[in-house]
This record gives C-alpha cells, sequence and structure tokens, in this order.
C-alpha cells in the first residue's frame, strides 16, 4: 500500500506526460483527481485530442479501447484490465454478420459499448449523445443496430428508418427498478426525471428526458428546475452533484455498474507507475475498427 497515492498521481503524470480520463460512473475520488470527466462520446473526443504521451483511462474496457483505436501512438493504460462491459459481451461478430446476411440492404450501426471486432464489421459507431443523428446520417434506409435493446428500440421509435435491433442489453439498467423510480416520483413530485436510453420503456414512458449522460448534464444546464431524479448509474449523482451544487439530485431505479467501481486511487499511481496494463490491438484490426468510430465523430 501506498502511503500517499494522490501524492504519487501527481508526480508522475507530470512525469510520465499523462492524462486521466474518468466516465461519469467513476468513483468520486477518480472523478476528483481526472483531467477529464465526461460520457462515451466526450472522452473519445478528448482521447483522440489531447497532446499527451499517456492516457490513464478509468472506465471499462471499450472505452480504454476507443481511446487507443483513435490514439494509437499513446500509451493507453487501463489500470483494472478486468472492468468490462456486460453490453459489449452481448454480441459477437457472428451474431453480427447473421444480422447483416438477414438483413442485406441494411448498414450496421454499433453502439461503442461494443467489442473492436464488432466495430471492425460496422458501418459507424454510436454512442447514447449521437445514436439518432448516426442512424439518420448513414446513407442507407433500413439499419442494423447492436447490441443494445432499449437504445435501439428508442431509436427506432424517432427516426423514418427501419431499424432491426439485436436483442443485447446492459444488466444494470436494463434490470433498473421500477418501482424505485415511481416511489421517489412520489416523493419528489417537483422534480424532473432524466433517464438513460439504456433502461427498459417503462422508464422513459415516466421521463422528462431520455438521454445519455452528457445530455443529462446539457438538460440540467437549460433547466430552471431545483430537484432531479437521476435514472442512471449511481455515479452520476456525484457528478451532477460537482457541476451544479445548488441543485438536487438522488439516483433512481438502483443502477449500480460493478465494473465501474473496480478502479480505486492505488490502482491508478501503479499503473502510471509500471506503464501496465495497456491496452494492445492488433494493427489491422485498429484501423479498420477506427473508419466506425471515425465516422461516428464526423457525422455528429
Ligand atoms: P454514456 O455514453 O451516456 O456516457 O453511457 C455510457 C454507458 O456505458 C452507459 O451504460
Amino acid at each position: 500500500m501506498r502511503p500517499d497515492p494522490v501524492a504519487d498521481i501527481e508526480r508522475l503524470r507530470r512525469s510520465r506526460n499523462a492524462v486521466i480520463l474518468a466516465h461519469c460512473y467513476q468513483p468520486p475520488e477518480i472523478q476528483d483527481l481526472a483531467d477529464f470527466v465526461g460520457d462515451s462520446l466526450g472522452l473519445s473526443r478528448t482521447a483522440s485530442e489531447t497532446e499527451c504521451e499517456v492516457i490513464v483511462f478509468c472506465g471499462v474496457r471499450f472505452m480504454a479501447e476507443t481511446a487507443h483505436i483513435l490514439s494509437p501512438d499513446k500509451i493507453v493504460l487501463q489500470p483494472r484490465t478486468d472492468a468490462d462491459c456486460s453490453l459489449a459481451d452481448c454480441m459477437g461478430v457472428g451474431e453480427l454478420s447473421a444480422m447483416k446476411e438477414k438483413h442485406p440492404d441494411a448498414l450496421p450501426v454499433c453502439y461503442v459499448n461494443s467489442s473492436v471486432e464488432v466495430k471492425a464489421e460496422s458501418y459507424a459507431c454510436c454512442t447514447s449523445a449521437n445514436a439518432l443523428k448516426v442512424v439518420d446520417s448513414v446513407p442507407s434506409s433500413e439499419v442494423v443496430f447492436g447490441p443494445d435493446r432499449n437504445l435501439g428500440t428508442y431509436v427506432s421509435r424517432h427516426t423514418d428508418k427501419t431499424v432491426h435491433v439485436f436483442r443485447g442489453a446492459c444488466e444494470p439498467h436494463s434490470t433498473a427498478d421500477l418501482a424505485d423510480l415511481d416511489r421517489k416520483i412520489e416523493e419528489w413530485p417537483e422534480a424532473e426525471v432524466m433517464v438513460h436510453p439504456e433502461t427498459p420503456p417503462d422508464f422513459w414512458d415516466r421521463a422528462d428526458a431520455v438521454t445519455g449522460t452528457g445530455g443529462m448534464v446539457e438538460w440540467v444546464e437549460a433547466s430552471r428546475a431545483e430537484r432531479f431524479l437521476v435514472g442512471t448509474e449511481k455515479g452520476m449523482v456525484y457528478r451532477l452533484q460537482t457541476l451544479f451544487p445548488e441543485r438536487s439530485f438522488r439516483e433512481a431505479g438502483g443502477i449500480l455498474c460493478r465494473d465501474m467501481k473496480l478502479i480505486d486511487l492505488e490502482h491508478v499511481a501503479s499503473s502510471l507507475g509500471d506503464l501496465e496494463p495497456r491496452i494492445e490491438i492488433d494493427e489491422a484490426l485498429r484501423k479498420k475498427a477506427r473508419e466506425s468510430v471515425e465516422r461516428m465523430v464526423e457525422l455528429t
């Protein structure tokens, strides 16, 4: 155990010319020390634009992989390689190929919560922040969408295109507790309700805003309300409270992603010290996946 991991991180971050990126579901102490905290889209953009030699990615595997896909010349460290995403693991290339064969006129769009292999076999990638825009922008009237069925269904309800949705789901979001949301709506009847599109449709019916984590920040910024119920992973409440200390937030639905909570300060310090564990991707695969990730960045 290090006596003061934060001091070690500060020293190493400078000597390694490193930036620390954190998703807004990360634990408070990780969010507090990160150079940038954001949603999947903001993190992808920051990873591709930042001038540094090392990126320490505090999030789950697909996020660190996306950073490496976009920034192959930088060392991308993921302090806990076992921090994975149940959703990304839902759909393999075989399943995507089967959907492509069944719908030969459809272009495949994959949610960024997917494997590098699935990204490489997709026309374009998207995040919750831009899924509808990406689907609307691809040059086909039919789209194969995966792995998340809830986000895919949400998009299909808001586009004129035909969307063939894969059956996958984020375990914590798709099993969120609707009774908990209803109870909190009763307790805070004046609160605005924001829910992530990875939650099931019953959540959307009760919400003022169905949007990703970046969209929630924008929603609060534009709103005059004082209280908000937050239907996404619990870490988001800390993010919102940090950004808007004068408003009140409560998580709703009991959504907890254990993988997002695996990284602690000690892991960040050791990772910066050892420059391990690094994200490594086969170069041909990385280049193919990059096309679909770049198309997302271009389209939005
Ligand atoms: P956002 O893109 O809204 O940050 O969501 C990421 C995620 O993994 C949701 O489960």
